[in-house]
């Protein structure tokens, strides 16, 4: 299946970038290190759906998820609601800097997409 590439040097800290991958919206976010250290910080074990930063970001830096809400998939909004992360405003649903569900509808974390990384080119692969 058709993979995207996409050149990591072209997304600046503390933005983020959305690409169409298999007609679905894909968030990726460059994070800074206040941002890795509070998603690393989180009492994950608490959280509804309860992931560790860790699990969800292959490199820290990056964060790549699926821009698809858990409720009822519309796409949630960057750098908004209260946790610092994304905002769905189809129902209210608040996801941190790792996109985990915090408050609101939703169910689960925004999903994590199959990726890696081409260092020698410095690109992300979704
Ligand atoms: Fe996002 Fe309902 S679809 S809160």
């Amino acid at each position: 299946l058709a993979k995207v590439e996409i050149e990591l040097a072209s997304i600046p800290e503390g933005k983020n970038v959305v690409i169409k991958w298999r007609g679905k919206p894909v968030f990726i976010r460059h994070r800074t290190a206040d941002e890795i250290e509070e998603a690393r910080n989180t009492d994950w074990k608490t959280l509804r759906d309860p992931e560790s930063d860790e699990q969800r970001a292959k490199k820290p830096e990056w964060l790549v998820m699926l821009g698809v809400c858990t409720h009822l998939g519309c796409v949630p909004i960057g750098e908004a609601g209260d946790y610092g992360g994304w905002f769905c405003p189809c129902h209210g649903s608040h996801y941190d800097i790792s996109g985990r569900i915090r408050k609101g509808p939703a169910p689960l974390n925004l999903e994590i997409p199959n990726y890696d990384f081409n260092e020698a080119e410095g690109k992300l692969v979704v």
